[in-house]
């Protein structure tokens, strides 16, 4: 169906070093073979020259093997590879939104990729990204791995302009011996010398030049606002660096935050808040500071950075005021929604993960800490209450809730969290 219609634009990419960072599973993957053969694994830069070469010519150059050593190293990577390595990838941060900005101006986009055709479909479809292509071109069986070929396969029919975007020579060189134009990124594997060199008609140092170059003055798709919750000790911090891992390896541009805080204005508050000096400070007063700093934060950082088309993970949000004001304090849920009401101004989290871990865990934990702040020092009915009032919220907006058993160990809640977390925000891109 491609094929009859004329498009005005075409990106052609190549797909390692280029949309996704490839090394770890190929480390992965030498290191295993190597191990297989009883051998000790290259390091350093021998380990680097794997990533692009044949592998034949990296096993027999970099570890000194045999032709006949070579093809068993080669069968024992591509034992693991085929497995588990084509997934130990990357998305560059910022792909995915130069690929929805690209799909927004209904510009043909396809890869042309040296790698065989079904692992490049495999990792394509992994990361959610297959909506975006057009088509995707791999050497087959019945088709060798020289570059122009691939592009030429990979462009439709009748096209405008068209560019190769790659980030070694041989992509440069395929697209113009292909008859179109080609950009040379300087993030992959490449570097500026050898991409130059090769005569690219335009050089783009980082996937924000790109974005730059092939879609000026263009407005980002929506980014996303996620928050996560949680008692006291439910492990946060842990899990808020192991989802924005998560969520890097797709390709998203996570921005973190926190309240109170996440800007000056509301870091100001937050020191006044969490004071254990503040003896005298009533609980509206309490109350009515969280929402200031949120006005704050919405405005100066929240909205501006999903406008920009990234993930905003924030440490916290209204949810805690409902719960440890409303709840905690005993002020109402209802009260202090309203009294949030202009401070947020209708901007909630996507999605909301919540922390779910029993209240003995919770305080064991808390009474492990060395220093508490104003808050973590109240008594325990307080905080039974606070709970009591997330329970409230989660029943309230169900949907918007991710809830996952925390009392487990923090690999399990991650692969948890990732999971939900990615699947939604995957479906919302569509
Ligand atoms: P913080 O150091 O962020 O604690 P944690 O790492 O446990 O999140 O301190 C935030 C404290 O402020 C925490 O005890 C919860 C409380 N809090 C509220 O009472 N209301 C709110 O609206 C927010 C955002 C936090």
């Amino acid at each position: 169906m491609c094929e009859e219609k004329r498009f005005d634009k075409c990106v052609i990419f190549d797909l390692d070093g280029t949309l996704t960072k490839s090394e770890e599973g190929i480390f992965n993957c030498v290191r295993y073979a190597a191990e297989k053969m009883g051998l000790t694994a290259p390091q350093g830069e021998a380990l680097r020259r794997f990533i692009g070469p044949p592998l034949m010519w990296g096993f027999q150059t970099q570890m000194g093997l045999s032709e006949e050593d070579a093809k068993q190293a080669v069968a024992f990577y591509r034992e693991r590879y085929t497995t588990v390595g084509l997934l130990e990838n990357r998305v560059y941060p910022g792909i995915r939104r130069l690929l929805r900005m690209l799909k927004a101006q209904g510009c043909y986009v396809a890869i042309a990729t040296g790698k065989p055709q079904g692992p490049a479909e495999r990792i394509i479809a992994h990361f959610g990204l297959t909506k975006y292509f057009d088509r995707i071109v791999g050497p087959t069986d019945s088709m060798g791995p020289e570059k122009e070929w691939l592009i030429r396969k990979a462009l439709p029919e009748t096209f405008g302009e068209a560019w190769m975007v790659g980030d070694r020579s041989f992509d440069v060189e395929g697209g113009h011996a292909a008859g179109i134009f080609s950009i040379g990124v300087g993030y992959g594997y490449g570097t500026e010398e050898e991409l130059r060199g090769s005569g690219c008609d335009a050089y783009c140092e980082t996937v924000q030049d790109l974005i730059d170059f092939l879609c000026p003055g263009q407005e980002a798709p929506e980014g996303v606002f996620l928050s996560i919750e949680g008692m006291d000790g439910s492990g946060k911090s842990t899990q808020i660096a192991l989802l924005t891992d998560a969520l890097d390896k797709f390709g998203f541009e996570v921005v973190h935050s926190r309240e109170p805080g996440g800007c000056k204005v509301a870091e100001a508050i937050r020191r006044v808040l969490l004071d254990v000096n503040n003896v005298g400070m009533t609980d509206v007063t309490e109350a009515l500071l969280y929402a200031a700093s949120r006005a704050q934060h919405v405005r100066e950082v929240i909205r501006p950075v999903v406008k920009s088309g990234k993930v905003l993970l924030c440490d916290r949000y209204v949810d805690s005021s409902v719960a440890y004001q409303g709840g905690g304090r005993q002020l109402g849920v209802q009260k202090i929604l309203d009294i949030n009401a202009s401070a947020v101004d209708g901007t909630w989290p996507m999605t909301t993960v919540y922390l779910d871990i029993d209240r003995e865990t919770s305080l064991k934990r808390r009474a492990a800490a060395s220093v508490l702040d104003r808050i973590e020092m109240e008594k325990d009915d307080f905080h039974a209450r606070t709970e009591a009032a997330y329970r409230e919220l989660i029943a309230r907006d169900p949907q918007r809730f991710v809830v996952v058993d925390a009392t487990r160990t923090p690999g399990e809640i991650g692969d948890d969290i990732a999971r939900q977390v990615l699947g939604r925000i995957m479906e919302a891109e569509k």
